[in-house]
């Protein structure tokens, strides 16, 4: 397996590239703006490509990498479902699973440190974004944060998993890079008390100074999303002008999304699934029969559809289109009628 530890040493952040094998799918956990070059040219050196990136909250200290790791790598962006509805392209549940190739991530729910905290286990780790720190815990007076969630998250949760777990949180500021399980249960100060509400009396006296970068931090990692205007510029078409063409047997419907969300959001009747991630070959299979049709991609909420638009054109596809704001804005308009 590739596992790298990145470190951005402004905001004392760690960031996470995992992938299984040199050539393999990578993904990455909590990348940081200024850093995007350098995780690209690792990427570009180890031979791996990035298809997935994912931000355990919306952080409050750095600006996200994200959407720009989505513009330069056309990679799915990913946080949990409490995450606000238009940072990324794809939201997941708790103890849902996140794959790519030849790795399996499990998404935990831990709120408490912001209320979209989630926590994501990998066999004998777990990346635990600000929840859980080495000797200490993130704080919960911002962001909806909440200490007795929090508690609740590292006590009915976290502190759960297997004692040799290993622990890769989001951020360090002394230095130590890994911990486990057992370790902090035994010598973090934080989670030596009794009750809830004894926990919460030692973080409601931290009496901390606010991040130097949270206002610009927080309004800015809140849109990272591709807007409306993005997508509909990108060959986006609305509700109303999909349903005008869908009936026509011309019109080739692809659904873009993974097997979870079409079990929670069934696709509209008649069209073709193909996930976004196996969208290269099945294009390179299928183009001389697609150029005959008009193709019409969907997502969740627009993105994933959009950057499929892009990719089309380096496979001489030029009569595409998407759906702005995904099956989201498909439900929510055909609700309305
Ligand atoms: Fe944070």
């Amino acid at each position: 397996m590739i596992f790298r530890q990145l470190f951005d040493n402004i905001s004392s952040t760690y960031t996470y590239l995992i992938a299984s094998r040199h050539g393999a799918e990578a993904l990455i956990i909590d990348p940081v703006l200024e850093k995007i070059d350098h995780y690209i040219k690792l990427l570009n050196q180890l031979e791996l490509k990035l298809v997935k990136v994912i931000d355990t909250h919306i952080h409050a200290d750095h600006i996200s990498g994200i959407a720009e790791l989505r513009d330069r790598t056309k990679c799915i962006t990913l946080m949990g479902e409490h995450a606000p509805a238009d940072v990324v392209s794809m939201h997941v549940r708790d103890n849902e699973k996140i794959k790519i190739e030849g790795i399996n991530l499990t998404a935990l729910y831990t709120p408490g440190h912001t209320d979209d905290s989630y926590s994501f286990l990998m066999n004998d780790r777990v990346f635990t974004g600000d929840t859980l720190l080495i000797r200490g815990t993130g704080r919960t007076d911002f962001q909806n944060g909440s200490p007795y969630d929090q508690y609740h998250s590292l006590f009915d949760r976290l502190l759960k998993l297997p004692e040799e777990t290993f622990i890769h949180p989001a951020h360090d500021y002394k230095g130590d890079l890994v911990s486990t399980i057992g370790e902090e249960k035994k010598f973090n100060p934080r989670l030596q008390v009794s009750s809830a509400d004894e926990y919460a009396q030692i973080m409601n006296n931290l009496n901390l100074d606010n991040p130097k970068m949270m206002d610009v931090a927080i309004s800015t990692n809140n849109k990272l999303g591709m807007s409306l205007d993005q997508q509909k510029k990108m060959n986006g078409l609305s509700v109303n002008e999909i349903n005008k063409i869908i009936n026509n047997n011309n019109c080739c419907l692809i659904d873009l999304r993974e097997e979870n969300e079409i079990e929670r959001l069934s696709s509209i009747d008649g069209s073709i699934k193909v996930s976004y991630n196996n969208l290269p070959d099945y294009l390179h299979k299928e183009s001389k029969k697609l150029s005959k049709r008009k193709l019409v991609f969907y997502c969740a909420v627009g993105e994933r559809s959009a950057l499929a638009v892009q990719l089309c054109q380096s496979y001489n596809l030029l009569n595409v289109n998407h759906l702005v704001g995904g099956i989201n804005k498909w439900i929510e308009e055909n609700n309305k009628n």
